[in-house]
Order: C-alpha cells, then structure tokens, then sequence
C-alpha cells in the first residue's frame, strides 16, 4: 500500500472492484497454479490488504516490508511450495495463459528460473516469473544488495549460476511502448479504460489479444501513460546501497608505455577519442591488451567494462566467436587478392536487403572514407559545389574544416560547406537561400542526442528535393545499431544515399556507401578507391555479424539494456540531486553523458571526477554507452551501482564547490573546443 508514487493502488478501484481482487481472479484461471497466496507486509499500511484477503477467503502471509525476498520466500516455505510463481499486485492485465505458457517453458526445460519479462516482448504489466524453491532459497541466502532484496528476482536473474530462460512473446508488438502495470495514477487511468471496454462480471477474463485488438482499435489508449519510465523503484533502490568500493589497480605498465608513445606518437594514439587527454591521467589506464564480450584488460591486467567499444563499432562484443571464426577462416583462405573476392557480393546483396535506400554500393575502410565518397558522388551528379551538414563526418577537410579543429584546411575549401543546425528547418532554409541553386548535398546524422521533432526528418527531405540537391544520411553511428534497417528504416525516411561505418562489422574496419542506382553508377568516374577496399577479413566479420544480427535479438537487447543504462542513470541523479548537472541523453542503444557547469557551459571537471570514480571500480567510462550484445543485465547492475557511487560522490563534490580538488590528474579535454 506504501507506493510512493500512487498510494494504496493494489485496492484501488477498477469497474467496481479493488485492483487485487482483478489480479487474483485472473491469476486464478492459470491451469497449472495449485495456489494463490497474498504475501504482504507486516505494516500496519498493509492491514487494508489482510483484511481484504480474509474478507474474499484469499490466503495471506504477512513479512518484512523492506526485504520482500524474505517475505516471499517465507510465505513460499510456508506452502510447502516446490515451484514458485511470482506476480506482482499491481499487475491488473496479469494473463492466466501466459502464466501457464511460462510454467509450462520452466517444466519443460528444467531451468532453475523461467520468466518472460528477460527482454521485453511483452508489455511491462505481464511480467510473470517461475522459479524452483531450492534456487529461491539459494537467492535468499546469499543475495546481500538491498535491490536484490527488495526486487527479489534480480539475484536470480543476474548471479550467473542460474539456468534461466526466457519465454518471448511470438508476435511482434510495441513492448516498449505499451504499459500494462500500474505505478501512477496514468497507468490506473489507462486500466480502467481497458476495463470499462472489455470486462464485466458476466462476460469473465479478457486476455492478452483482446486487449491487442482493442488498442489497434483505439490507438490514443495507449498513449494514456505513454513515456512513463519502467522498473523506477529498482533503480531507486540502488541508492540506499552500500557504496562500491574503489579496486586498487597497478598501472606502471600503461605509464611506461605512455612515456615512450608521447616521444613517438603525436597525442599517444590515433584517435583523439582514445587519446590520453580523455582519461584522468594517474587512474585511468592508457593502453588496453585485450577484450572478451564487454570486458577490456589493460596492460597491467586489470579488468574494465567497456562502454566506448571502440568508440562503437564492436556492436556484439569483443572476440565474438561467431565473427573470430569467421575472419580465422578467411586467414586461412588468405585475406588480400588482386582481383576482387565473392565476399563483396555477398556483403553488398545483405545491405540491399536491408537498408531501404541501398540499391548499389561501394565499401570503404573508415566512415569519413564513406561519408567523403559520398559528398564527392553528390557534388558529381549535381554538378554542385556547396555542402551543407549537420552533425560528426569524420577527419577529411570539407568536414572538418567547420570545425574548431580545422588547421590545415584551406579557406577555399572550408567555404564550400556550411552547417545547419539539428530539429531547425529554418537554419537549413537559410543555408539554401545563401546559396541558391548551389547545394549538392545535405548530410546529415539522422539522430545524435535528441529525437528528430515536428516531422524535422521528412521536412529535410522534402526542401531538399525541392532545391534539387541529394539528402545523405550519414548512419555510421545509427547503422546496425539504432535498428536493421538504419535510421532510415526506423524513422521511414529515405535519403538519396547513406554511409556506414562503425557498427558493420563488429569492430573490423569496414565501411559503406549505399544509395540510389543513377547516383551509385557514377562511380564508375568518381574516384572513390582504396588498396584495402576490398579487404577479405573486415568483410569476412561484417557477414558473420549481420547473420548473428539477423538471427539473433541483438538490436533489441541494445535498447533493452541502454535503456536499463539511461534511465538508472537519470533516476540516481534525481536520487542524489544532481539531475541538473549531469544527465544521460540520446537513443538507447548509444547514449551520452552531460555534464554541466553552473554557466550552462559543459563541466569537464564534473566529467573527470565521475569518470575517475568509475575507472577507479572497474567502469571504463569516457562519457558515452556504446552498449553491445554482450552487455548482460548483471554487467548494467554493476555499473549502475558503481553509477550510484560516483553519482554520490559527484554530488558531495557539487555541495562543497571542490570537483577540481578531488582529481588525481588534470581534467579531461574536448576534442573540439567550443568555437
Ligand atoms: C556520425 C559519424 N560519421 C562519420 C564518422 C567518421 O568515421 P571514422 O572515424 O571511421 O572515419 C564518425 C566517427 O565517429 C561518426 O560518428
């Protein structure tokens, strides 16, 4: 009854009965249950739900309130149970087959823990989950961590010695955007609208598809609590933890090495983003040796989880062993040939297959060969010169030259192209109206950091066809991680061409242009030519990659687990008071930190003392999540409870005006200054 955000809900009233009454009913109509039992807490907040269970002869258990394991393993015990189901009261749209479908996956498979809310198929407000007596004794014994406690399952779930499975929904439906349970009075509204169109007392139970058909038929149903953040309370309890201590980490080896790189090579590394002014300098490591899944060791051996991988191409994981083996056995075939290899066919029919806009394409190594390539195509079949662009494209000079890192482009150069700016249709207007009939080409990331609104997408297409220049989705982020079939796909948008890069081929350099046959045939002219264009391995791993992507949920679990990511993120610096200094923002699979200084202006100091606190326990954390495949549910706990740590830390920083003092090293740099 203590729910914080939506008090005494389990009795609220839904068509003339109390929420648990519904839910008790209808969990009833599971074949394969023996039993209902209530198990509530001691709390006399808790005495209107015992004596609605006595007044409707439902058994009722009575425990702790704050170690709801205990309670729930004590009323299990108390039944002589041999296999527990759990569902929670506030669940009113609970479906008995659904249930006996989870039992029934359990039974079968002889697993230890069965549930169907692992990755979310179904909506959030079906979660059903089955697990033996003896794994839910083992979790009550050893689970220490207060979420682990209070949300009873997650130990279950996360420990990693438990044979746990999953029972997905077999029909796709907008699991992420539907919300079936009840955490604020929106939910409640939301319920009792499905109620009022499907339920009565002679007509009985409604189920799963009945409540599908009639939010296909109504569709602002749904929209009722739509936005509404799921699993709130798990996070939340994080904060009441124990903080994570710091791990004592030698890292003499990375600072020798750095010694001699800093003589040898300019910024230590070949890409800004991994160069050493990115990390706080005397705890963070310099040099990495290996990676496995979504673990990275330094050179002096110690363990991190990877959020940058790689700044995002190892989409699956590091040494996946689908992609290893693919690219062993093209070593063994040799890599480098004179004439071209079928591999590019291969690869090439897989990107007409999925990405909308990709009738021809050329590949490329890195994406700034794509996006260049495609400029260059597009000032050729326009016969243009002006480009305008909008968003990150890479080291070549007609990008980088609008940048504050544009020494060495020549003034000529940088004159040709123009930015505009993100979800403002008016600044790329302006863009044509300075340049009339001289724009080749719009690039653009279809998505950075925030959702493209009022139509901004379609509305950039629109005036770019209309001037008569090419629209380029530049998709070497979004590509094979925002969804299959791009950016373009999810947001139903078809650029002129499109280029990937990063995500492709789990971190082995590949990279393409797509787009629009009478566009793509001029390359046949257009120089667009690389010795390692062709390069067997990278296209060897892009093939095992896109089959494991295909065949396996990866993009899914990409959302599911940045989205746990994101929204701890943000619920432990409401939690901690710091939401207006730091907040995690963009789409799911590929988030970014902020961190803001009192002027507004970015805190790179606020940056440094929270990515040391995280180093210092394990976190390799640069500002960004590249979340990959091999991310697991145990591995975001971990990090949000680290997150919780420095979070903490970060806040106390923030009270007594002393982040600078805190770092062990000089604060990290942006890659670009503000202009
Ligand atoms: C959106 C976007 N386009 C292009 C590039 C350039 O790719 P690369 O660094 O592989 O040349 C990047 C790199 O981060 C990027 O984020």
């Amino acid at each position: 009854m203590a729910s914080t955000r939506l008090p005494g809900k389990v009795l609220a009233d839904i068509a003339g009965r109390p929420m648990l009454w519904h839910v008790v009913n209808r969990v009833a109509l599971a074949t394969l249950l023996d039993k209902v039992v209530v198990a509530t807490s001691v709390e006399p907040t808790d005495d209107a739900i015992a004596e609605f269970c006595h007044d409707y002869h439902i058994e009722c258990f009575r425990g702790s309130e704050t170690d709801v394991l205990d309670r729930f393993y004590q009323a299990a015990k108390q039944c002589g149970a041999h296999t527990v189901v759990r569902i929670t009261a506030d669940c009113p749209l609970i479906d008995p087959h659904i249930i006996d479908k989870v039992i029934d996956a359990y039974r079968v498979g002889k697993f230890d823990y069965v549930t169907n809310a692992l990755h979310y198929t179904y909506p959030d407000g079906l979660d059903t989950e089955v697990c033996s007596m003896a794994a839910l004794e083992t979790a009550w014994k050893e689970a220490r961590q207060a979420a682990d406690r209070e949300h009873v399952t997650s130990y279950l779930r996360n420990a990693g010695r438990f044979r746990i499975s999953n029972v997905a929904c077999e029909r796709p439906l907008p699991a992420d955007s539907w919300r079936w349970t009840v955490d604020e009075p929106k939910d409640l509204a939301f319920v009792r609208s499905v109620y009022e169109h499907l339920w009565s007392q002679q007509q009985g139970a409604f189920y799963l598809e009945d409540i599908v058909q009639l939010l296909e038929r109504e569709a602002d149903l749904a929209k009722t609590n739509r936005g509404i953040v799921r699993n709130q309370g798990y996070y939340a309890t994080l904060s009441t933890e124990a903080p994570v201590e710091p791990q004592r980490r030698e890292l003499s080896r990375s600072y020798a090495l750095k010694a001699k790189a800093t003589r040898l090579i300019p910024s230590c590394a070949q890409t800004f983003s991994k160069s050493p002014s990115q990390y706080i300098q005397g705890v963070a490591p310099v040099f990495l040796s290996r990676g496995q899944g979504c673990y990275v060791w330094d050179v002096d051996g110690n363990k991190y989880i990877d959020y940058a991988m790689a700044l995002g191409p190892v989409t699956l994981g590091h040494n996946y062993p689908a992609v290893s083996e693919a690219v062993s056995q093209q070593i063994a075939d040799g890599n480098a040939f004179s004439l071209p290899h079928p591999l590019e066919l291969e690869v090439a029919e897989a990107l007409v297959m999925m990405i909308p806009c990709a009738e021809m394409v050329r590949f490329a190594k890195n994406g700034s060969d794509a996006t260049s390539g495609a400029v260059r195509v597009a000032r050729a079949f326009t016969g243009r010169d002006i480009i305008a662009c909008c968003g990150y494209h890479g080291w070549q000079d007609w990008y980088i030259g609008t940048t504050t890192r544009n020494q060495g482009v020549p003034k000529a150069v940088q004159e040709l192209t123009t930015t505009f700016e993100y979800n403002n249709i008016d600044s790329l207007r302006r863009v044509f109206t300075r340049h009339p009939g001289a724009v080749a080409a719009v690039i653009m990331e279809p998505i950075g950091v925030v959702n493209p609104t009022n139509g901004f997408l379609e509305q950039v297409a629109e005036l770019t066809r209309r001037e008569g220049a090419l629209l380029i989705f530049d998709e070497v982020v979004t590509g094979f991680r925002l969804s299959l079939d791009g950016a373009q796909g999810y947001f139903g948008v078809k650029p002129d061409l499109a280029c990937f890069g990063k995500g492709m081929a789990n971190g082995y350099p590949l990279a393409a242009v797509v787009g629009r046959r009478e566009i793509m045939e001029l390359f046949d002219e257009v120089f667009f030519s690389f010795t390692f264009g062709g390069d067997t391995l990278a296209l060897a791993a892009a093939k095992a990659t896109m089959t494991e992507m295909c065949e396996k949920r990866v993009i899914a679990h990409l959302w599911e687990q940045g989205q746990r990511l994101q929204d701890g993120y943000n619920i432990l610096a409401k939690a901690y008071r710091v939401s207006e200094w730091t907040e995690c923002v963009g789409f799911a699979p590929r988030t970014v930190t902020v961190f803001h200084s009192p002027d507004g202006g970015d805190s790179l100091v606020l940056k440094s003392l929270f990515q040391q606190e995280c180093v210092k326990r394990g976190i390799l954390f640069s500002g960004g999540h590249n979340i990959s495949f091999s991310h697991s549910s145990a591995d975001i706990d971990y990090t949000l409870r680290v997150y919780r740590t420095a979070m903490e830390i970060l806040a106390d920083a923030i009270q007594h005006r002393n982040a600078a003092e805190r770092l062990a090293g000089a604060p990290v740099q942006a890659v670009f200054r503000k202009p």
